[in-house]
């Protein structure tokens, strides 16, 4: 696919921004694709911003926005300003998160009839959410943490009966709300106090959450998938930190976690964790692209899937454009794949 030079140039439009804690995360991303996209041979991107409060500019005034690193106010509502993705051959969803990464976009772009970067409604949807995604990966049999799922409503009506209910998996627990990301609203707890301020506190982001069993000695792999029906796996990356766990500060401050690509984790490890990536990524009807996140406890050797994330950071030095650095295919390249994934799967489906 892709046009060749006697053709009119692709014209990409980047949604940057939006609701999420991830807002400025994709910003930069946004900001490393749109300066990528000028060594892409006849590629013409733009970028759009959505405010933090959801609110659209337009492509003029996101160039303010994306050069600030954040946009707070101004913009039209959604559904105002989306008809602006008609006038493009290709959208590129780079925002995180609820409104973003959750399926929420993807419909509004189906709607419109525009081809678009990564995961289809029903993927996104379900990739966003921590207890729909375990419900379909348990049915496959793909190995994950042992947890347990309520709602705010239940937990409201009966709170001993839920922290009993929770107190049945092993100690430490690790409590997240099911929608969000970038761990906020995650907490870790040891004892039967922590876990009541943890569940409430993942209430606060989400109408339903989930405790699950921390992995002991746990070490953090990540692979990542590019393609639609016929997906490449990289090699397996793994992250590091000097953190309690890996919460959002130490995701985003400087210096706190590390990146070891390719890991040192047993052969055989690897193998196991690109095998399981590649099951879940088709059994969850992905497409384009998606990072998926292992939790491996290094004494015991057991491995287990965590998530995936439809809409994995994208800045030059984040993990899935370095795991495919690693596997051979350059910033520029990735993003050309993409762009031609997003334009195969549209035709597939018309
Ligand atoms: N069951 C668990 N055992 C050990 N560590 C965990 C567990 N669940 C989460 N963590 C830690 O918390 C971090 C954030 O949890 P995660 O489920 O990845 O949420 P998010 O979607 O916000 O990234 C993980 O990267 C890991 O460091
Ligand atoms: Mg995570």
């Amino acid at each position: 696919m892709g046009n060749t030079a006697a053709m009119k140039p692709t014209r990409l439009l980047i949604l940057a921004g939006g609701r999420s804690d991830e807002h400025e995360i994709s910003i930069i991303s946004a900001r490393s694709v749109l300066e990528a996209a000028t060594t892409v041979p006849n590629l013409d991107a733009t970028g759009l911003v959505v405010t933090r409060e959801g609110r659209w500019l337009s492509p003029q005034e996101s160039q303010k926005a994306l050069a600030e690193g954040s946009a707070r106010h101004g913009g039209e509502p959604a559904l105002h300003s989306a008809h602006v993705v008609t006038e493009y051959d290709v959208v590129f969803p780079l925002m995180h998160g609820p409104f973003g990464e959750d399926g929420t976009v993807q419909g509004m772009l189906e709607l419109a009839g525009v081809p678009y970067v990564g995961c289809g409604v029903l993927a996104s949807a379900l990739c966003m959410d921590k207890t729909m995604t375990k419900e379909v990966l348990r049915a496959n049999n793909i190995p994950q943490v042992r947890h347990f799922a309520f709602t705010r409503q239940a937990y409201a009506n009966d709170p001993a009966h839920i922290i009993n209910e929770a107190k049945r998996l092993r100690a430490p627990w690790f409590v997240k709300p099911a929608n969000l990301g970038s761990s906020v609203g995650v907490s870790r707890a040891t004892d039967d106090v922590q876990l009541k301020v943890a569940i409430e506190e993942a209430l606060r982001y989400d109408r339903r959450a989930l405790v699950e069993e921390e992995v002991l000695d746990v070490r953090e792999l990540e692979v990542a998938i590019l393609g639609n029906d016929a997906p490449k796996v990289s090699p397996v990356g793994e992250i590091t930190h000097n953190g309690d766990f890996y919460d959002y500060p130490t995701k985003y401050t400087d210096g706190r976690s590390q990146r070891h690509i390719p890991t040192d984790a047993p052969h055989a490890v690897c193998e196991k964790i690109q095998e399981l990536a590649l099951r879940a990524y088709q059994i969850l009807d992905c497409a384009g692209f998606a990072r998926v996140d292992f939790f491996y406890a290094a004494e015991t050797g057991q491995i287990f899937l965590n998530e995936l994330n439809t809409i994995p950071g994208f800045t030059p030095f984040s993990m899935y454009p370095k795991l495919w650095e690693s596997g051979g295919i350059s910033y520029g390249e990735l993003i050309q794949q993409l762009i031609d994934l997003a334009l195969e799967r549209h035709q597939s489906r018309r």
